[in-house]
Order: structure tokens, then C-alpha cells, then sequence
């Protein structure tokens, strides 16, 4: 079987390479930028140039594939690239694997999108579930929550640097999970006949509040975290007011995400029947204290490295 990966550099995207490399697919990558996308041809994919806004770059990467797995979202820092990208973009993908008659169509959504229609980008993702079934291209839709690999900017970073995390007062659960565990049920999809055409709301098997994790990274980086507590009403008031300008529509849109809090996850009693479809043990998952143990002590190691560089440094000028 060989894979059309899309979104091959981003967080999740990589693991799924790195995996589908290890399992002997045949990988190749649809790339905007070779440069920085030259870390996953040393693994061993395929790299083809594609551009989600260029619609004329997409039917040529499909050239002999089976299956595509769809992994790329607009980058928040690139404006006006949510439309392009998430919404014209994935409708160019789904004509071009029809096309191509494409056997298996991964794509990731997220929890609840059909509540969320206010959000853009939970619109684009409601939107491309449901064109892709009605494509009648066979499909597998995972909607995820969130990555351990965000917590690490959202929580670990911030205490370590002694800057302020800002958390809302409410207690929402998520059941966070480590991209390199998303990649395996999205391969695993591949071979288990079952789960074409269906959507799998994929989740970790612990619900996190924001307080637990800051208490986790507290004790592993020996601080204090600096916690600033926003209203969840203060939240959406800005994102109201932002929402009546042009100009911020990308604030707003982020903050809109602030919605998503007041709501009950809805997917945790499914969790283990999930699990026995796709034949994966719960004790496979990496859990969160474990993942965040790894950061600190690599993060440890580096820093004792550094020392010790700096030591050998001036030992050497000392001579
Ligand atoms: N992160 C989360 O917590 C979360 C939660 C729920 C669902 N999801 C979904 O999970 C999937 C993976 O998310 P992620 O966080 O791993 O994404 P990410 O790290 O932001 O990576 C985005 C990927 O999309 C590619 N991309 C962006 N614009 C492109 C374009 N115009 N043409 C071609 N490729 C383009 C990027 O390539 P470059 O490297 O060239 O920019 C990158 O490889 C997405 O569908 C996302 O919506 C994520």
C-alpha cells in the first residue's frame, strides 16, 4: 500500500510518518517547503511539492497512491490561510483522491464540530466531514482532542521560564493524548476492515484539568507556576468585541475556542470499545505524567550538557 501523506511536517503528521516508514508503506509527502521537510526524507519518504493553496499541485501527488492520510491545518500564524487551506484546500484534496480512486481517506476533525458552527475553523472541519462522506470515497474520520506535545508550550515552558499561564476558572476534563498514539490507531485504521467509513471520537484514557497539569509540572520542574485566572465570561466578551472587526478575525477565532470549554466532553464511556476495535491495549498509551517525566529529564540532560560545555570551554582558555 502506498501512502500520501499531507501535513507530513507538523506534530501529529511526522509521528504518522515515522510510524507508516517503520510498518515497510511506501511514504511520500506532500511538501510545500523541501527544506524544512528534508528531515522526513532522511527517514525515507518520498517528497513531492504540493501547496493546499495551489490547486494545480495536488492530482500530480496522487500518482500510483492507495491511500491518503490527511494531517494538515492552516498554520495560525499565516492570515487569511483557514479559508485556503482548511476549507479550498481539503475540497481540491477529496475531487483529486476521487480522481485517483483512492482506497482509504484518513482525515482529523475535532470533538463536537457540529456544536461549533461560530467557530471557523470547527465550521471548515464539519463542513469537510461532510463532503468527504458524501465524495463516496471510503473514509476514516478521527476526531481528536487535544496533543500532550501543546502542553509543553502551554504549561511546561511558561513555569520553567517563570512566566504567567493563564487558565480559565472553570474545571473542563480533556482527555489529552500523545500524537505517537493518534499515528498508531490512524495506521492500525488502515488495516481493519471495520473501520472504513466511520468516525472515531479518539481520546486518552484520563480526563486533565489545567490545575493537575500545572501541579505535574510544578513538582518535575522544582517552581512555582505564576497562574493567572481569566473568567471564561471575561473571555468571550473579547472574543465578541473582536469578532466585529476585519482585522480580528484571527483573535477571534482563537478565542471563540473558549466555547469549547463550557462544554462536557462526550466521548469517554466509547473509549474502551474503541480500543478493542482497533486491538490496541490501554497499558500501550503513553500517559501524561510519563511523557512529561521524559521532557524534564532530556530537558535536565541537555542543561547538564550545556554546563559541562561551558566548563570544558573555560578550562581550555584557562590552559
Ligand atoms: N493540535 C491539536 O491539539 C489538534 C486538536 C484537534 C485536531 N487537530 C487536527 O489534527 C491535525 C494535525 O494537527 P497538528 O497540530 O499536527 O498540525 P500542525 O503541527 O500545525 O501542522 C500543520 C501541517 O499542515 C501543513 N500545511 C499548512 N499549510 C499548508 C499548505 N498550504 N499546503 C500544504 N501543507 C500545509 C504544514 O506544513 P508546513 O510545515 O509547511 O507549515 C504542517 O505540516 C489537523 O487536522 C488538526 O486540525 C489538532
Amino acid at each position: 500500500m502506498s501512502l500520501l501523506i499531507i501535513g507530513g511536517t507538523g506534530t501529529l503528521g511526522r509521528q504518522i510518518v515515522l510510524q507508516a516508514l517503520t510498518k515497510g508503506y511506501q511514504v511520500r509527502c506532500l511538501v510545500r517547503n523541501f527544506r524544512k521537510a528534508s528531515f522526513l526524507k532522511e527517514w525515507g519518504a518520498e517528497l513531492v511539492y504540493g501547496d493546499l493553496t495551489k490547486p494545480e499541485t495536488i492530482p500530480p501527488c496522487f500518482n500510483g497512491i492507495t491511500a491518503i492520510i490527511d494531517a494538515s491545518t492552516s498554520r495560525a500564524n499565516e492570515l487569511e490561510s483557514l479559508k485556503k487551506v482548511d476549507w479550498e484546500g481539503k475540497l481540491c484534496l477529496i475531487e483529486a483522491a476521487k480522481v485517483a480512486n483512492i482506497q482509504r481517506f484518513v482525515f482529523f476533525s475535532a470533538q463536537n464540530v457540529e456544536q461549533f458552527e461560530n467557530i471557523p475553523l470547527m465550521k471548515v472541519k464539519n463542513g469537510i466531514e461532510i463532503k468527504l462522506k458524501e465524495s463516496r470515497i471510503p473514509f476514516t474520520i478521527f476526531r481528536l482532542s487535544g496533543f500532550y506535545q501543546g502542553l509543553i508550550e502551554q504549561y511546561a515552558i511558561p513555569i520553567l521560564e517563570n512566566l504567567p499561564i493563564w487558565v480559565t476558572n472553570e474545571n473542563t476534563y480533556i482527555s489529552y493524548m500523545d500524537t505517537q498514539d493518534i499515528a498508531k490507531f490512524c495506521l492500525r485504521s488502515l488495516q481493519i476492515p471495520q473501520t472504513k467509513n466511520q468516525t472515531f471520537f479518539l481520546s486518552g484514557l484520563k480526563d486533565w484539568v489545567s490545575s493537575e497539569i500545572i501541579n505535574l509540572c510544578e513538582q518535575l520542574a522544582g517552581q512555582k507556576a505564576k497562574v493567572q485566572r481569566v473568567p471564561l465570561f471575561l473571555l468571550k466578551l473579547v472574543s465578541r468585541f473582536f469578532g466585529f472587526f476585519e482585522w480580528g478575525q484571527n483573535i477571534s477565532d482563537r478565542l471563540a475556542f473558549a466555547e469549547i470549554l463550557t462544554t462536557e466532553n462526550n466521548f469517554s464511556n466509547s473509549t474502551f470499545d474503541l480500543y478493542k476495535i482497533f486491538k490496541i491495549e490501554p497499558a500501550e498509551l503513553i500517559q501524561l505524567d510519563d511523557y512529561f517525566l521524559e521532557y524534564f529529564i532530556r530537558l535536565l540532560k541537555r542543561l547538564r550538557d550545556i554546563n559541562f560545555e561551558d566548563i570544558q570551554k573555560q578550562k581550555n582558555l584557562v590552559i
